[in-house]
C-alpha cells in the first residue's frame, strides 16, 4: 500500500452499553503512514473504539473498513490476521513466562513454526529495547518494562495498523522518553499508529493530529497546535491552565 493511501475507514461508528452510548457517529480515515493520537477525558469512549475497531465489540451503528476490508463485527484474531493489532490499557503477560516466550505467543499468531516464532520474538524484544530482560519473568518487570513487553507483544503480530492504548500512562520521566522514542520510531519505519494518552505534553510531541473524543463524540480533530487552541477542547477537557502553559 502506497504512503498515504487510506489504511482505516470509520464510518459513524455507534457502540452502546444499554442506555449509554459510548460510541456516537464516529467518522475518521487514517491514512498509511499516519501517527495519529486520540485524546479525551476519562470515559469519552476511547477504549471502546479500540475494542470496536480491533474486533472486541460489534459496534450497533457503522463501519469498520481496514486496507479495504469491511471487518465490522469480525473476531480480533481475523482482524489481528489482516494486520491490525491493539495493546490493553490494563496490561496483562502471562507473569510466569518469560519476556521473550510471552513476545513468541505474539509471534505464533502468524508463524506456523516455533522455532521461526522464537527468532522473531527475540528480534522484536530487541526492537523494544528489552534485550537484559529476555529471559526475566513478566511480573517482575516494573511497569515501564511491562508497557514495553505490551508494545512487543503486539508488534510480534506483524502489524501494519498498531493500536496503543495509554502505554505512556504511569511511567517516569525516564520510561516516558524510551517509549516516546520507541514509538517514533516504529512510526518512522513505516508502521501506522493511533495512540490513546492521557498525558497531553506527550501527545503534543508525537501526534502530528489528533481527534478529540468527549461522551463518545468527536468534538475536534486537527494538529496539535490548533487542538490546544481549541476552544470546545479547552472546555471539555484540557482548560484554561494548559492554554496559559502553551502561551
Ligand atoms: N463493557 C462495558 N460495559 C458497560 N459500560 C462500559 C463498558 N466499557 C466501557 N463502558 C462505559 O463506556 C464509557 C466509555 O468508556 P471507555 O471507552 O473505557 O472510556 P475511555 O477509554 O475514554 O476512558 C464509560 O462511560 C464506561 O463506563
Ligand atoms: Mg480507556
Amino acid at each position: 500500500m502506497s504512503e498515504g493511501a487510506t489504511i482505516l475507514a470509520l464510518e459513524r461508528v455507534t457502540k452502546r452499553f444499554g442506555g449509554l452510548t459510548a460510541v456516537a457517529d464516529v467518522s475518521f480515515t487514517v491514512p498509511a503512514g499516519e501517527l495519529l493520537g486520540i485524546i479525551g477525558p476519562n470515559g469519552a469512549g476511547k477504549t471502546t473504539l479500540f475494542n470496536v475497531i480491533s474486533g472486541y465489540y460489534r459496534p450497533e451503528g457503522g463501519r469498520v473498513v481496514f486496507h479495504g476490508h469491511d471487518v465490522t463485527g469480525q473476531p480480533p484474531h481475523a482482524i489481528c490476521r489482516l494486520g491490525l493489532t491493539r495493546t490493553f490499557q490494563l496490561v496483562k503477560p502471562f507473569g510466569n513466562l518469560s519476556v521473550t516466550d510471552n513476545v513468541m505467543i505474539g509471534a505464533l499468531t502468524r508463524l506456523a513454526s516455533v522455532r521461526a516464532a522464537r527468532v522473531e520474538a527475540q528480534r522484536v524484544v530487541e526492537t523494544c529495547g528489552l534485550g537484559a530482560h529476555a529471559d526475566t519473568r513478566a511480573r517482575a518487570l516494573p511497569i515501564g518494562l511491562r508497557k514495553r513487553l505490551e508494545v512487543a507483544r503486539a508488534l510480534a503480530t506483524g502489524p501494519r495498523l498498531l493500536l496503543l492504548d495509554e502505554v505512556m500512562s504511569g511511567l517516569n520521566p525516564t520510561e516516558l522518553a524510551a517509549m516516546v522514542e520507541l514509538i517514533r520510531r516504529l512510526h518512522a519505519e513505516g508502521l501506522t499508529v493511533i495512540v490513546i494518552e492521557h498525558i497531553m505534553a506527550a501527545m503534543m510531541r508525537l501526534a502530528r493530529r489528533i481527534v478529540v473524543l468527549h461522551h463518545g463524540e468527536t468534538i475536534a480533530e486537527g494538529p496539535p497546535a490548533a487542538i490546544g487552541q481549541d476552544r470546545r477542547v479547552v472546555d471539555a477537557y484540557l482548560g484554561e491552565e494548559f492554554v496559559l502553559a502553551q502561551a
